[in-house]
């Protein structure tokens, strides 16, 4: 079975209750309709009930009337969650006046949703920038225990199926964190080989990408990912890891026995860990463009709930597909 099959028969089994907050957003209402109609989740939509309700039947849309559909300006728990905000940033100082306005705006409902039971996940951004998005999530449901660092990763499937594990490999962060210091990267090191395992099913082999192999150079930025690479080693002992390598290194088997003969990763990796945002964001752009790659993501973890962030630019497959892996993440918790 196909990657992204197995995602969505496992969804079906758990159909995890999943907050869109971009309610009113066409290509949103389209996803909402098919995985409603194929109980891959239990919808809620936030927005206007009667602008909801229109654009669906103008788009001819039948099931979304079986949603869950909460306006963020008029529900029965707007007070509820106000005064669980204003408790939440009590130690930032929002006053009730500040949590009243925040909690109309359906970016920090979703949130505010989760984090009170009545939601498993949330998947939003078709009309959001990323940080618009992670912001609430940061500020209220936090990251999981004993991780300090939220990433993103992205699965990429190859057409060549020589590379990773059959064609598939995992990248991050794409997605969340500009500049991670040598110990952000070791935890995105360990919750992406925990994505990969949990989210794609495959034994993750990490390599740690730099423009170093095995000190062919010398310089602070390959000292951070070697010493990242350590720390990944401490924090969970029995990660499958290797760094510093160059990317060619990684995933080419003939370069990876030349430049670092002996390592248990070198040009086999699956799992490929960028040292910042810059170089995971432009890696996956382009291998998503120039190799023709399908791009799943990103998958947002560390976070203490699955909240997982739309590219504006995404399609109705990408919506769904999201879900689906979001009431996987939620399954998996
Ligand atoms: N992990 C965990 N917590 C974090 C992280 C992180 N990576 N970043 C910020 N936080 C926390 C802060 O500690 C803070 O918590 P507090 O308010 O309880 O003290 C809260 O989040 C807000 O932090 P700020 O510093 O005020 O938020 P900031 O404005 O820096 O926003 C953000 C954080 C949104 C993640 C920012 O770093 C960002 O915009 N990142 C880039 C996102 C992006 O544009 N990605 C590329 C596009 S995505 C794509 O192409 C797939």
């Amino acid at each position: 079975m196909e990657l992204l099959e197995k995602i969505f028969a496992n969804a079906k089994k758990h159909n995890k209750r999943i907050v869109l907050c971009e309610g009113t957003e066409e290509r949103t209402l389209k996803a909402a309709d098919i995985v409603t109609r194929d109980a891959v989740a239990q919808i809620t939509l936030l927005g206007n009930k009667e602008e909801i309700m229109q654009k669906a039947k103008a788009l001819g849309l039948k099931n979304i009337e079986k949603t869950r559909i909460v306006d963020p300006k008029n529900h029965e728990n707007k007070d509820k969650y106000i005064d669980a905000l204003v408790e939440i940033r009590k130690s930032k100082g929002l006053t009730r006046v500040e949590a009243s306005k925040l909690i109309e705006d359906p970016l920090y409902l979703g949130v505010m949703m989760i984090k009170m039971g009545e939601c498993d996940g949330e998947v939003t951004g078709a009309m959001h920038a990323t940080g618009d998005v992670l912001r609430p999530a940061l500020q209220i449901v936090k990251t999981l225990p004993g991780i300090s660092v939220v990433s993103g990763a992205m699965i990429m499937i190859l057409k060549d199926n020589k590379f990773g594990e059959d064609g598939i490999l995992v990248f991050a962060d794409c997605a969340v964190h500009p500049d991670p210091n040598e110990r952000e990267l070791a935890e995105i090191a360990v919750a992406t080989a925990g994505t990969a395992k949990a989210i794609v099913g495959f034994e993750p082999r990490v390599a740690m990408l730099s423009f170093s192999t095995k000190g062919s150079a010398k310089h602070a930025l390959v000292d951070k990912v070697v010493n990242a690479t350590r720390i990944a080693k401490e924090i969970n002992p029995s990660i499958n890891i290797d760094g510093e390598l160059q990317a060619d290194a990684a995933i080419v088997e003939s370069v990876g026995k030349s430049k670092a003969p002996g390592s248990p990763i070198a040009g086999k990796a699956n799992v490929l860990v960028f040292p910042d945002l810059q170089s995971g964001n432009i890696a996956y752009k382009l291998v998503q463009r120039l190799a023709g790659a399908e791009a799943i993501g990103p998958v947002l973890q560390g976070m203490a709930a699955p909240i997982n962030d739309l590219s504006r630019g995404c399609s109705v497959e990408d919506i769904t597909s999201l879900i689906a892996i979001t009431v996987n993440q939620a399954a998996s918790k």
